[in-house]
């Protein structure tokens, strides 16, 4: 057992399986590819824990006793637990596999048998992980290490990682994967031919006994790059035929594969646009290719314009989704999905929800988290998301008969946060944010508490003590991570490019679209429909009304919304620029109390576990320190309002 690699699948970290050990004495399940695995997970942990070997097919009463019930529906499961016998039933293999990760796992967690034996059907049909990993090995956003999948432009054939990070997947009830960079550049852009498909099919083969599809990004203008055409248009009937053979070819290789996800026309990738077609031609020209075969195309909403004017204070990047894609609603194909990040912007510490879910009703839709913390402390500074990531599927959209976020949507995908670092996540702590992906979309019901305690007690320790200590950690430091960087929405004021640290004018006079308009009177966007850029509409009235009016918008989105003075008076009594000050002196020294308290557990976690966190700490209080001072600073130099406090800034 090692605890970093083995993450929530620690089973044996401490003393919690000794009372399940008579179940291990035999396994009893159905035939099937999937059902084997979690036959071999229990064996496994059998041999792992006990130095025993199942008896497998044995008595039907007694240890393990796994079965099929179709009518409880796709990727269901539901446990009884008995004196003599586990019994747990999948409404298909999925379901069995995912209820003996969830037994494994809560007894890991040393829970007790009521609250071991559950029964869970999940949320969506799709459950996500997209890679941002490029052929080289190297992976957009990566915080952990290089690609699992590839190096130097090959794919890799030991499937020993592969394997373990399917078991992980699955273990959470993850059933998709896309494995390449949605940003295809030219060697990717062959994964769908001869010159890779052998290799790639052998991965699906592996995800495929963990019962997860895999996906590939795919360039939309693959017919010219690699396919010698001279066109990529939607309706040109050779670019049709190129696509409907690529997938012929693709399923003649992986008979399960899921689809494409595509990136077109966004950041300055190749689209429809070219051809002075639209994106539900695009998207459905594809689709048509897959539909022989089951196939889906996801199709992202990350449209913008990226080379805009600073200058321009009347264009707006947050209304950019919504305003290409509701005018399109209705016009997909059945097999097409729109997959819409969180947020309008950019997967930022905080910003509205987009108004795109609550835009669209005669459309596919998928939800887009970043579970790679790109700008939210890079697996450096402890974020757990699942917080922010349910602020976004609770949000009530106040239209037709299914108002919530995650009730129009079909399904989620998150982007993932593993590399090959010894503990995937670069940080162990992140590893509750890969948990909690998956988690959330299987149930969105589940609390950010909840989840978080369960991923602690699985992958840390089931002491009642320190367990609480580091859920509460989790728990407050998406707050802190906010409070020191950039303030109520107003998003960026990181280092161009790269993302991590603070830069505060770093974009400000670029033409990404991602602006604060700071100057000495105030600060904020004004997208107001009174006097801004009329994003607010692109909500149901109440939310719009609500957004629109400086005094019931919600204060933690005051500049994502607002343009206001720095004397401006918040709700808690106190003016913007003293709120500024205060956050970030406060918000700098919870960073440092994070790492006291992690310093407490020290001889009560495995030491390399401890070191490796420990030092994430120091760079999380050093970063903070320096938002701090940088900001207050700044905004003391743009004010001339001094703290009322007086602390230090640098003038
Ligand atoms: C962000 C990120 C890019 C990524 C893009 C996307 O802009 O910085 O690296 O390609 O999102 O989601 O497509």
């Amino acid at each position: 057992m090692d605890m970093m690699y083995d993450c929530w699948l620690s089973a044996g970290k401490d003393d919690n399986f000794d009372r399940a050990k008579k179940y291990f004495c035999s396994v009893t399940a159905p035939d099937g590819r999937v059902v084997s695995s979690a036959v071999k997970e229990l064996c496994n942990t059998a041999e792992r824990l006990f130095g025993i070997s199942p008896c497998v097919d044995g008595d039907a009463d007694k240890g393990f006793v796994l079965r099929i019930d179709a009518s409880l529906g796709a990727g269901a499961y539901k446990t009884e637990i008995t004196d003599d016998a586990v019994y747990i039933t999948g409404g298909d293999g999925n379901g069995v596999l995912y209820g003996v990760y969830r037994f494994l796992i809560l007894t890991g967690g040393g829970y007790p048998d009521d609250r071991i034996a559950v029964s869970e059907s999940p949320a969506y049909a799709v459950r996500m992980i997209d890679h941002w990993d490029n052929g080289d090995g190297g992976i957009e956003r990566g915080y952990a290490g290089r690609s699992i999948f590839f190096s130097d432009y090959a794919v890799t054939e030991d499937m020993t990682r592969i394997t373990d990070y399917a078991r992980l997947l699955s273990s959470v009830g993850i059933n998709a994967v896309c494995i390449n960079n949605v940003n295809v550049h030219r060697n990717e852009s062959y994964f769908i031919t001869d010159r890779y498909l052998d290799k790639i099919s052998a991965l699906a083969d592996t995800f495929g006994d963990y019962g997860i599809k895999l996906y590939l990004s795919v360039n939309y203008a693959a017919p010219i790059e690699i396919g010698g055409l001279d066109t990529a248009d939607p309706l040109d009937s050779g670019v049709k035929s190129f696509w409907a053979d690529m997938a012929k070819n693709i399923y003649a290789h992986i008979p399960g594969f899921g689809g494409f996800l595509v990136k077109a026309d966004s950041e300055n990738r190749p689209g429809p646009f070219t051809y002075g077609r639209d994106h539900a031609d695009g998207a459905n020209m594809l689709a048509e290719a897959l539909r022989p075969y089951g196939g889906i195309v996801i199709w992202r909403c990350f449209v913008y314009n990226c080379h805009l004017d600073w200058r321009d204070r009347s264009i707006d990047r947050a209304r950019a989704a919504y305003d290409h894609f509701k005018p399109l609603d209705g016009r997909f194909a059945d097999n097409v999905y729109l997959q819409i990040k969180n947020g309008p912007m950019d997967f930022q510490i905080r910003e509205a929800v987009s108004p795109l879910f609550s835009g669209l009703d005669k459309t596919n839709m998928f939800a887009e988290f970043q579970i790679t913390q790109e700008y939210t402390g890079q697996q450096k500074d402890l974020c757990y998301l699942v917080p922010m990531w349910k602020e976004c599927l609770d949000f009530n959209t106040f239209r037709n008969g299914k108002p919530f976020v995650k009730d129009r949507i079909l399904g989620a995908a998150g982007v993932s946060n593993i590399g090959d670092s010894h503990c995937w996540t670069g940080a162990p702590l992140a590893g509750a944010n890969l948990y909690g992906f998956g988690r959330l979309v299987f149930d969105p019901s589940l609390s950010a508490g909840e989840i978080a305690e369960e991923w602690v007690r699985a992958s840390v320790t089931s002491d009642e003590k320190d367990s609480e200590l580091i859920t509460k950690m989790l728990l407050s430091s998406r707050d802190i991570y906010e409070s020191y960087t950039s303030p109520l929405g107003v998003g960026w004021m990181v280092v161009p490019h790269y993302h991590y640290g603070v830069d505060i004018d770093g974009y400000e006079y670029s033409p990404w679209g991602t602006y604060h308009y700071s100057d000495c009177h105030g600060m904020g966007v004004d997208r107001t429909v009174a006097t801004g850029t009329g994003y607010t509409s692109q909500y149901a009235p109440e939310n719009a009304d609500m957004y629109e009016n400086i005094d019931t918008c919600p204060e933690e989105l005051l500049l994502f919304f607002h343009h206001v003075p720095y004397t401006h008076m918040l709700k808690s009594g106190e003016t913007l620029i003293q709120h500024i000050y205060d956050s970030h002196f406060e918000g700098a020294d919870r960073a440092a109390e994070l790492a006291h308290q992690w310093e407490t557990l020290k001889g009560r976690v495995p030491d390399d576990y401890f070191e490796t966190v420990r030092e994430r700490f120091e760079m999380q209080t050093a970063n903070a320190e320096r938002w701090r001072d940088v900001v207050n600073t700044y905004f003391h130099r743009k004010s001339g309002i001094d703290d009322i406090h007086n602390r230090k800034v640098y003038d």
